[in-house]
């Protein structure tokens, strides 16, 4: 019978372990590890992802950990913060997406700042906007609606929005009507009855829906029209900023951004050994956060279907209690390394210690939800799978960035970072440098009732990768 004074102990020898490599930096402050320092940033500003990090921070360790030549990889690029910060310098990079939307969002990015003449694309995108407001044509498109996002808008102005992603599914050129969309795509939010809250997607007491919060009032929402002139104003604004007279510091010749779409679990067996320079990620944490969820508007107008999105949360990395173990996880991995990862899990003893006392919660019916202990589990163990394959992908001492929050369960403090360094060290990494945010992060507010407000360390762990390949 394990107590929590047990679990306690050994978190305690895994930090005495790593004390020596735990270092506070009063850089990297809130806004930088977060979304918040994009939003004066060109062409990074564009789509609100709450969960993406600051490309200044990207420079940050592009400049203290360089001077950083060849590839760069993200292997959780979400909206490609790494991509664009490391192609700025003209670096070649690599992301994997597993989210449709944050794809999207690259794919759109790219296409617009490829374009040769960019003054022309904008002029040719407020010229199409303008002539959609004077005729606003009827709609043959539909919201495609998902079971979660019905109502989510005043009924005109998803009349105005159908309106405009009929006109610029028919825009000839094919950028242009890319980028309406992006446009479209970026003001949903703003013109809903929705709000990307923390955790989880909030509704508006209007939308009259039966979990609507009855104190939530957004205040008034823009209406469409207005909405998309700002968001397609703002974006022409972007893509005609000369870099070289105004503040941005995008390269002469920026480097190749090439997204695969699909699975990191799937999809990094098929890089090349030793391809990588830099890598700098951050994967979801083990927080019970759905990205279809809070993303469901998003992905519905881009044709998402339920099915797709039920697939779609179950290719995410493990980390919401919905996550089942994913049955060809084995046939994505080459024997020798699944067999290593295997062992470096297993032998991992602070995590198997928590594993176990939260399986003793479950079973004495102390956790408010029984799929906890499951979801934890699969977390680590394909995160473990993660990082064999990028100590395989990454160049000898090339530095891994990672950017990740400790969380609690039942009260139990779960050091991830600690956890993921040693798992590292097991795949051959070297922890050069676990920096401690300033301020770290509260627990839930349902833990906290319970268990009592505890700050959780909130890191950038920096390591380098195996200066000689593991042997099969
Ligand atoms: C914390 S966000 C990364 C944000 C990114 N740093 C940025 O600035 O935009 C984690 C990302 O990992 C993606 N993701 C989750 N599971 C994945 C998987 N199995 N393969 C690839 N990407 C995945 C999520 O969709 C999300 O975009």
């Amino acid at each position: 019978m394990l107590t929590h004074e047990a679990v306690a102990k050994s978190n305690e020898r895994l930090e005495e372990r790593y004390a020596g490599k735990l270092h506070p930096n009063p850089v990297l402050t809130r806004t930088l590890v977060s979304f918040q320092g994009n939003k004066n940033e060109q062409g990074y500003r564009w789509f609100k992802f709450k969960e993406g990090f600051a490309a200044t921070l990207v420079r940050y360790f592009l400049d203290t950990l360089g001077p950083v030549t060849g590839n760069v990889l993200d292997p959780f690029a979400g909206v490609g913060t790494t991509l664009f910060a490391a192609s700025e310098r003209g670096l070649e990079a690599v992301g994997i997406e597993v989210l449709p939307v944050a794809t999207e969002v690259i794919e759109a990015r790219k296409a617009a700042f490829a374009t040769p003449c960019k003054q022309a694309l904008a002029d040719s995108l407020q010229a199409f906007v303008r002539e959609w407001a004077n005729t606003q044509p009827e709609t043959e498109f539909h919201f495609p609606h998902l079971r979660i996002t019905a109502g989510a808008f005043p009924p005109k102005t998803e009349r105005a929005l159908c309106s405009f992603i009929t006109a610029a599914n028919k825009v000839p050129d094919l950028t242009v009507g890319r980028l309406a969309r992006l446009c479209a795509m970026c003001v949903l939010e703003d013109i809903s009855y929705t709000r990307k809250d923390g955790q989880y997607l909030r509704w508006d007491s209007r939308a009259g829906r039966r979990h609507g919060e009855k104190r939530f009032h957004k205040g008034e929402l823009p209406s469409f029209e207005e909405a998309i002139a700002a968001q397609v104003r703002q974006v022409c604004q972007d893509i005609t900023l000369d870099p070289r007279r105004d503040l941005f510091t995008a390269p002469a010749t920026p480097g190749k951004i090439k997204v695969l779409h699909g699975s990191c679990l799937q999809l990094l067996g098929s890089l090349a050994t030793s391809s990588f320079d830099f890598l700098m990620t951050s994967p979801p944490y083990c927080n019970r956060y759905d990205y279809t969820r809070t993303y469901a508007l998003e992905l519905a107008l881009l044709g998402v279907g339920e099915r797709d999105i039920r697939e779609l949360r179950q290719a995410i990395l493990s980390c919401t209690v919905e996550n089942r173990a994913k049955p060809r996880l084995a046939t994505w991995f080459d024997d020798s390394l699944f067999a290593q990862a295997t062992v470096a899990f297993n032998q991992q003893t602070t995590l198997q210690t928590i594993l176990a006392y939260l399986l003793q919660l479950k079973q004495a019916g102390q956790l408010n939800n029984n799929s906890i202990p499951h979801m934890v589990r699969n977390y680590f163990w394909e995160m473990t799978l993660v990082i064999f394959q990028l100590a395989r992908v990454l160049r000898p001492r090339a530095p891994l960035v990672m950017v990740n929050d400790n969380v609690q369960y039942a009260g139990v403090p779960i050091p991830v970072d600690l956890i993921l360094s040693d798992i590292a060290e097991t795949a051959g990494f070297e922890v050069d440098t676990i920096w401690v945010l300033p301020r770290g992060k509260g627990n839930s507010s349902q833990q906290m009732g319970a268990h009592g407000r505890c700050e959780l360390r909130k890191c950038v762990y920096v390591w380098r990768a195996p200066k000689e390949k593991l042997a099969n």
